[in-house]
């Protein structure tokens, strides 16, 4: 390990686990300093600018302050793409790319796709990148979330038509869309207590977590939109939290959806619902 390695893998002791400290090391040398990916891995000592000096030290302010990497670095990877992120924005799972993966496979030939609460953009985006015969809408309710995600549509040369929009508030009845995807914030009160302090304190409330505490409260109003947005045998795909895949299902059945159907993720947890109209 060269000396700037370990100088790093001091500082952050004790503030994470010792397995993610080389990860790290290497995401702050290589990412963050611009250091040459041959010297890092060569072991050789490296020396920095007083400049760059200044910039590690911020750095590892903001590492021991708990703020995700991908906040620091401004970007975090999705489905093979490089996403814009900020404070205000929830950065992108990999979960939620084997929604993304889920619906490429399934529609090959979708015409029109909404996705509800788009965040950054990342589902909206990588599903337009794949599906070349979709025009793509995402609704979010957040502005910043939506400066961000207008951002990434433009950096990755996608076409999606992003609208500021509460799900809660009055919705025109449209038959519009093929396809809806959504991952809406679906964590509970009870929940946030075994959340780590990275996501706790950093990333976005509006985002996480279900305000009165009824985990289908988002997943009820958007299949109940469903109803009327969804074009006849349309789509809709919903990444969910893994304690509730029974009662979102029950829900879908109830208010007339067919083909109602619970995916695992990787890990073998309920992950996504999905369902006919
Ligand atoms: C769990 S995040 C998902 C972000 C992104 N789709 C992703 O998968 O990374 C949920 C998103 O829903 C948005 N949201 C929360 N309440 C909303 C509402 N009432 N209407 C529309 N969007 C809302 C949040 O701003 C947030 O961007």
């Amino acid at each position: 390990m060269n000396r700037l390695s370990l100088y790093i893998h001091q500082s952050l002791e004790g503030f994470y686990p010792l397995s993610e400290l080389q990860s790290l090391a290497k995401i702050v040398c290589l990412d963050l300093l611009g250091v040459d990916a041959i010297d890092f891995y060569s072991g050789k000592d490296i020396d920095l600018s007083e400049k760059k000096e200044k910039d590690l030290e911020t750095i590892l302010e903001r590492l021991r302050d708990n703020e995700p990497i991908q906040y620091i670095r401004g970007n975090a990877d999705f489905f093979g793409l490089k996403f814009n992120v900020a404070p205000g924005v929830l950065i992108p799972r990999p979960e939620t790319e084997e929604l993304v993966d889920l619906v490429i496979k399934e529609n090959p030939s979708v015409k029109r796709i909404l996705d509800i609460g788009t965040g950054s953009g990342c589902i909206a985006i990588a599903l337009a990148k794949h599906l070349p015969l979709a025009t793509v809408s995402a609704w979010d309710i957040s502005d910043k979330a939506l400066a961000i995600a207008e951002q990434n549509n433009a950096w990755l040369g996608t076409s999606v038509v992003f609208f500021r929009k509460d799900i809660f508030s009055e919705i025109l009845n449209e038959n519009n869309y093929d396809v809806i995807v959504s991952n809406p914030p679906y964590i509970t009160i009870a929940e946030k207590k075994e959340m780590d302090a990275n996501v706790l304190n950093w990333e976005p409330e509006l985002a996480l977590f279900v305000g009165n505490d009824d985990p289908l409260w988002f997943y009820r109003r958007i299949a109940s939109l469903g109803l009327n947005l969804l074009s006849f045998g349309g789509r809709l795909y919903f990444e969910i939290n893994q304690a509730y895949g029974i009662e979102t299902s029950l829900m879908l059945t109830a208010l007339g959806y067919r083909d109602v159907c619970v995916i695992k993720d990787l890990f073998g947890k309920d992950r996504i619902v999905k369902a006919s109209r």
